[in-house]
């Protein structure tokens, strides 16, 4: 008799897990973003929860967790209940460069996440303040070089897509300006419009608003070609830099155990998001790259996380980036 409750019971609870996970989402969804509002993981992460809440029937709430270039937050979501009700925004920093810098990363982003699909491509530009006294990439290299840690960069942490470019960048150019670290590059911006922080390497859909406006100067995007948001920037290639082309990505990540149901559920509700014309439109005028079907696949982002880390940790490390 007692196997047999034990049996029972052990059905019903299997049964109401199921019909928990069928009937996901039953509350709203937390989204961690690992930096501080307004910067573009912020940014992309309520563009594209935007969408994903109306297809899933309930609100996605961005919750921002900054800190250690993302990995604080990140960290959290890693560490959180695989219930499908706290999923996050990563990106090449958190999910790509971090490990190079963080000897003792408290996740493995190969590891201990269940990938849900990726949300933008975001190209590198070269940014600096208003009054920088360069008028293009040739000076403005030049002027970095010439006056060393007197130039302040600024990013968002140790490890940020901000921070990992903008090595890549200084050890392209073999110059040593001053790091300036920000909770995300939103604030960061802010001083560069306010002309107390010289330069940044930024994701595009940051910087575009404001290069538009006219408020920082754009020196390049470092892609092979130009933005469609930005046609008058030259690529770096154009401007006379050899050897500096990079583009980041945001994605959305659940942490590792999360069921398949539900998963494929946060999957298809991001890729509905990808191909809304409204939701297209707010990531493209930005300057986002929406990302082909084939890439929009859980499996699609594994390769593409397992890659970033191989990528990034040799050129990190030839840097002699090491986190503060
Ligand atoms: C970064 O990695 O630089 C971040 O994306 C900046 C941000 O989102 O605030």
């Amino acid at each position: 008799m007692r196997k047999i409750a034990l049996a029972l019971a052990a059905f019903g609870l299997a049964t109401s897990a199921a019909q928990a996970q069928g009937n996901y989402p039953q509350r709203p969804i937390t989204m961690i973003v690992p930096f501080a509002a307004g910067g573009p993981t912020d940014v992309i992460a309520r563009i594209v929860g935007d969408n994903m809440s109306r297809t899933l029937g309930q609100q996605i709430v961005v919750e921002n967790v900054a800190g250690a270039g993302g990995t604080t937050g990140i960290t959290r979501g890693a560490q959180a209940q695989p219930d499908g009700y706290t999923i996050m925004m990563g990106h090449m920093g958190t999910h790509g460069a971090a490990p190079a810098l963080y000897p003792n990363l408290k996740y493995d982003p190969s590891k201990d996440f269940a990938p849900i699909g990726l949300a933008a491509g975001t190209p590198i530009l070269i940014v600096a303040k208003k009054d920088f006294p360069a008028k293009d990439l040739k000076g403005f290299v030049e002027y970095v070089q010439k006056n060393g840690d007197k130039v302040n960069m600024a990013h968002a942490g140790v490890g940020s897509v901000s921070h990992s470019t903008g090595i890549f960048f200084t050890s392209v150019i073999k110059a040593k300006p001053t790091m300036v670290a920000y909770r995300g590059t939103g604030p960061a911006l802010n001083d560069l419009m306010g002309n107390t922080v010289d330069f940044m390497t930024d994701q595009i859909v940051n910087v575009a608003p404001q290069v538009q406006g006219g408020n920082i100067k754009a020196f390049a995007i470092a892609t092979a070609t130009r933005s469609p948001a930005l046609p008058d920037v030259p690529t770096t290639k154009e401007a006379g830099l050899d050897g500096y082309e990079v583009s980041a990505w945001n994605a959305v990540f659940a942490p590792k155990g999360t069921p398949p149901e539900i998963v494929a559920k946060l999957n298809e509700a991001l890729v509905k998001a990808l191909s809304d014309e409204n939701t297209k439109k707010r990531l493209l005028d930005l300057g986002g790259v929406i990302p082909s079907t084939a890439e929009q696949t859980p499996a699609s982002l594994q390769k593409l996380v397992e890659s970033e880390v191989a990528r990034w940790t040799p050129v990190l490390k030839a840097a002699g980036a090491t986190a503060e």
